[in-house]
């Protein structure tokens, strides 16, 4: 049996003070449900200040991103020992806002900006191992974006994502791992998909991870759904087989909606 994960991605939103608060909510109201692992990832600035929060609850923390390299010249990069010096277990990667596809273009500019973050399929492998290397255990992001769906594309790109991102990995690195899919259309945008439909895209994940991995690997790898997920769709969704848990951004910035979703989460 897989153990349900409710992770929260707080994106770019909370300063310290909120974080702290947000962070207390929820180690005060979910912070002993047993059955299902929590996870949270404020932005970088508050890692430590939340640390002090959940040190001692089941609560765990992640971080939203992070480079390959251990130090060096690389402003404004962060490294996985320095995730590790605040608390985190977890690092998410690969998130569709930071890929390349996908980003905000202010008024006046041009396309060139969309790869702003420019993560990619072969960044995600080399920071999912060095993540892995240091001791943290990845919660890697996959999923198709809209005119990709509406071609009917969606099983090959999520596939040749999760192939890519999972290359030339280890036994080792295959355990630690965490997949989530998010479809992009899904994110922020209040269009769940339908619970039948995101087990289905699991499911096809589960058989990537098999193929390359084997069978043993993909049965206890934990493949998460994210994508507007609330308190009146998770029920849906958890109850899914093929789908392990949730990675929230909206839901997961109030205490009360985001202990919810662990609470249904815990049930599956
Ligand atoms: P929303 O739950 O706000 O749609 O965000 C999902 C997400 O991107 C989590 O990583």
């Amino acid at each position: 049996m897989r153990r349900p994960m409710m992770a929260g991605n707080w994106k770019m939103v909370c300063d310290n003070t909120a974080a702290v608060e947000l962070a207390g909510g929820i180690v005060a109201d979910a912070g002993q449900t047993a059955g299902c692992d929590i996870v949270i990832a404020p932005p970088f600035t508050a890692l430590s200040a939340v640390n002090e929060v959940t040190a001692d609850s089941p609560v765990a923390l992640a971080a939203q991103n992070m480079y390959w390299e251990d130090s060096g010249a690389f402003t404004g990069e962060i490294a996985a020992d320095m995730l590790l010096s605040c608390g985190c277990e977890y690092v998410i990667l690969g998130h569709s806002e930071r890929r390349g596809r996908f980003g905000v273009i202010p008024d006046g500019f041009t396309e060139e900006l969309r790869s702003v973050f420019g993560d990619n399929d072969a960044t995600v492998n080399i920071k999912a191992k060095a993540a892995v290397a240091a001791g943290l255990k990845p919660i890697v992001c996959c999923g198709e974006l809209l005119a990709e769906r509406e071609q009917g594309m969606t099983d090959a790109i999520v596939s040749d994502q999760v192939r890519a991102f999972l290359a030339g990995c280890s036994d080792a690195e295959f355990n630690a791992i965490t997949i989530a899919y998010e479809p992009v259309w899904a994110i922020g945008t209040g269009e769940v998909c339908d619970g039948d439909e995101a087990n289905r895209v699991c499911g096809i994940i589960r058989g990537v991870v098999a193929e390359v991995a084997g069978q043993e690997v993909a049965e206890a790898m934990r493949i998460l759904y994210g994508g507007s997920v609330k308190p009146d769709n998770v029920e849906g969704l958890m109850a899914q087989p093929e789908i392990d848990g949730g990675l929230v951004g909206g839901a997961s910035l109030k205490a009360d909606s985001f202990c919810t979703l662990i609470q249904v989460a815990a049930r599956n």
